[in-house]
């Protein structure tokens, strides 16, 4: 039987809860063969292998294992295997995921190749081009083929981009897909989590009660590249721990630099912040569900606090997801009013807003079907 061979791209952490769903709806497709390539990108047991098993994701077709290095040769690492890859299997389509570099470096070598590009998670745009993100996602944008967006105002930048509105799709967010699937297995488990410290385990009920801690996340360069503003950041959340206790998983970008400026050692002083490695996602979600208030940098978070009506500080002066500002949860604020902002919420006057449409589980199917439309309508089968 003629088969239409579509290749993922997955590369760094949060792409793996969007191409989980993806997977999932393509498996045993009658025509359409997906072939996963992981860029490797990411690659720690808890930054990838982990996720890949608690997302039931199968083992990538391909592994480009590109590890970190500086942008420029990340990406032209990505690039030079990835193009073997494309010659090899000679895809009908490519699609990427989300912005990171995987997503911009491999939709070059398609478009060059003359290959339809798929990007899910288009438009989106955080008009600050000092994020890497919002380099990725318009390098993305400006050579792809098709466009799968997660809200309306991702459709609205791409038409003013000059993009037919017959190739832009919104079909909600698949990283909602993923939350709703997976929360009801994670809240039927008993979690034990352990502290970097090794000393405490962390547990639902005994450390922390429902609702009465905040869960916390920092990665971006503009918040902990910087000696001044990671050591505020510190001085902050101490502050902030004694009125309620936060746990903190770490991303390995921001331990480094803890280490590097001296900080670590302070952060960890503060009794009643629990600093962890990287969770696995049954465990993030399920700590996160049951927070009273997510403080963060990252963009998929601001998504799920949204979804599951969670206060959200956003520590950034732009987003690119601004419907979770309109509809939903977030509040872009400044580091020296997260202890104001914290007090609100501790007061019962936190943000929770709505779920934006098309949030709701379904959108990988939404995919799938416009997937074969494309195919049979636009390309011949060989
Ligand atoms: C990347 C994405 C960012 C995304 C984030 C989620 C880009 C430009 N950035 O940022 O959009 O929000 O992933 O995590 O694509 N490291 C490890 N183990 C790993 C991966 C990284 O120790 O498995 C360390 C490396 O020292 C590396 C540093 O973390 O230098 C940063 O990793 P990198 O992938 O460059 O960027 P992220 O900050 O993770």
């Amino acid at each position: 039987m003629t088969e239409y061979r579509l290749i993922l791209v997955a590369g760094a952490r949060p792409n793996f809860m969007k191409i989980a769903p993806l997977m999932d709806a393509l498996a045993d497709h009658p025509y359409i063969r997906p072939y996963l390539v992981h860029t490797g990108q990411h690659y720690d047991e808890k930054m990838s292998a982990l996720f890949f098993q608690q997302l039931n994701i199968p083992q990538p077709d391909i592994n480009l294992e590109v590890g970190s290095s500086s942008h420029a040769v990340q990406t032209a690492l990505i690039m030079e295997r990835f193009e073997k890859v494309c010659l090899n299997v000679k895809p009908h389509m490519v699609m990427v995921v989300g912005d990171v570099n995987s997503t911009a470096a491999c939709t070059l070598v398609a478009a060059k190749l003359h290959i339809p590009t798929a990007h899910y998670e288009a438009g989106l745009r955080s008009r600050d081009r000092s994020m890497p993100e919002e380099i990725n996602r318009l390098v993305t944008d400006a050579i792809s083929d098709y466009f799968f967006t997660t809200s309306v105002d991702a459709d609205e930048n791409l038409i003013n981009e000059g993009i037919s509105h017959q190739r832009i799709f919104m079909v909600g967010n698949l990283m909602i897909d993923s939350l709703y699937k997976h929360l009801k297995i994670a809240e039927a488990m008993d979690h034990r989590v352990e502290t970097l410290d090794r000393k405490r385990i962390i547990h639902l009920g005994e450390t922390f009660q429902d609702k009465k801690y905040g869960i916390m996340t920092f990665h971006r360069p503009s918040n902990v590249d910087q000696p001044e503003t990671l050591a505020k950041l510190v001085k902050t959340w101490g502050a902030i721990s004694q009125e309620i206790p936060l746990l903190f998983p770490i991303h390995p970008r921001t331990v480094k630099n803890l280490i590097k400026f001296g900080l670590f050692d302070i952060l960890a002083s503060y009794e009643t912040i629990y600093l962890t490695e990287p969770m696995g996602y049954l465990e993030f979600i399920y700590f996160i569900y049951h927070a009273a208030f997510a403080l963060t940098d990252s963009g998929g978070i601001q998504e799920e606090t949204t979804t599951l009506k969670i206060p959200c500080l956003t520590i950034r002066p732009t987003t690119e997801r601004p419907i979770t500002l309109w509809e939903g949860s977030n509040k872009l604020i400044r580091v020296e009013d997260i202890e104001k902002e914290v007090h609100f919420i501790l007061q019962g006057k936190g943000k929770t807003g709505n779920i934006p449409k098309y949030w709701d589980g379904q959108s990988a199917g939404r995919i799938v079907k416009i997937l074969e439309d494309i195919f049979n309508s636009s390309m011949k089968r060989e």
